[in-house]
């Protein structure tokens, strides 16, 4: 099978890309290196051994789309590409819809074109907004706090509209927790370009002494600890499921949505401490105000992608601390 992986070169679309590869998929990565870089590309192939197709380019340059669908009998496609900074989507929420949206239909309507039938779309759990209970299912009710989260859910509800006037379409959603880790090589990793947005890159740069301290927003949560609680799942699990999901698809015609997580909520607090513990390294850190729209608490429910997918997340939190660091070891 050939695969198409929008945003292939980023942080989870790269290690999704090795795993086809070492199950012998053929694949062909679209992108724009707008928040990841050429190297991964050679990295990959270093990992893997393996060639593959490259084309550099945005998602929502149509005739891009159509030259590759020509010059390749795609299968399927792994629809990563898209912005996902929070904040960023909140100061300039034109971009992010322009970008997200326009992106993704071009997509689609190229597909359609090309009669392939078959995608995977990268979503968030960020469409769940303030969860009503834990753990999270997948029927439970969807509401979004930024524009980024927002993005997700108007292509979910677009993927759920195309779907239904196409009962040929094989298509699975699949809702991230927390990603974070990198791959056993040391050789790709989080690597975000700009100012970072999520804990683990933060706590990375503390660790490499680029910044001083780390800032915990706010430890007066319902939680443990206090501190924000989340269901942190290592990114090659991540990419694991999408592997699940392209197998799922091969006999399946509908759509489906899956949490991908591991099931377990980890605190700042227990995160920071594990980092430290497998890592010996020492983590300083400053409570400070909580951020605007975090939420308390976010964990998944993730036995429908265990029944149906047969997903299990097999690394642990000390696996996730100890991988996120391996890039950056004696350098
Ligand atoms: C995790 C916890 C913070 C940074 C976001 C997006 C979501 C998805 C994953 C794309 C929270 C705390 C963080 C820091 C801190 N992305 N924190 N100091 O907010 O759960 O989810 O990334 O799909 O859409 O919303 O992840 O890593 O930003 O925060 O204390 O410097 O760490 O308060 O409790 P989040 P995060």
């Amino acid at each position: 099978m050939k695969i198409l992986v929008t945003g292939g070169a980023g942080y989870i679309g790269s290690h999704t890309v090795i795993q086809l590869l070492e199950q012998n998929f053929e694949v062909v990565i679209v992108d724009n290196f707008s928040n990841s870089s050429e190297n991964v590309l050679q990295s990959i192939k270093e990992i893997t051994g393996k060639e593959f197709y490259f084309y550099q380019g945005g998602v929502e340059d149509k005739e891009l789309l159509m030259t590759i669908f020509r010059e390749h009998q795609i299968d399927a496609v792994i629809h990563f590409a898209g912005f996902k900074a929070v904040g960023e989507s909140v100061s300039n929420p034109l971009k992010y819809y322009d970008n997200n949206l326009i992106s993704t239909l071009h997509l689609l309507e190229v597909m359609k074109h090309f009669e392939c039938k078959k995608l995977v779309f990268s979503s968030s759990a960020t469409v769940y907004g303030k969860p009503e209970h834990l753990p999270i299912l997948e029927k439970d009710k969807l509401s979004t706090t930024n524009p980024y989260g927002t993005t997700k859910l108007m292509i979910e509800q677009i993927l759920r509209d195309f779907s239904l006037s196409d009962n040929s379409l094989s298509i699975v959603i699949l809702r991230y927790f927390n990603p974070i880790g990198a791959h056993e090589s040391g050789k790709i990793f989080e690597n975000p370009k700009g100012i970072p947005n999520n804990l683990m890159p933060y706590i990375i740069k503390v660790a490499n002494q680029e910044i001083k301290e780390l800032q915990i927003f706010g430890d007066d949560y319902d939680t443990i600890d206090g501190t924000g609680v989340r269901d942190y799942i290592h990114v090659s699990d991540l990419a694991n499921g999408h592997l699940k999901a392209i197998n799922f698809l091969e006999d399946y015609h509908g759509i489906e949505t899956f949490n991908l997580g591991t099931g377990r909520g980890v605190s700042v607090l227990e995160l920071v401490k594990t980092f430290e513990k497998v890592n010996k390294i020492t983590i300083p850190y400053k409570i400070v105000e909580r951020r605007k729209g975090d939420i308390d608490a976010c964990y998944a429910d993730v036995s429908k992608a265990r029944e149906i997918l047969h997903f299990e997340s097999l690394k642990d939190i000390e696996d996730m601390c100890r991988d996120s660091y391996l890039p950056f070891q004696n350098k």
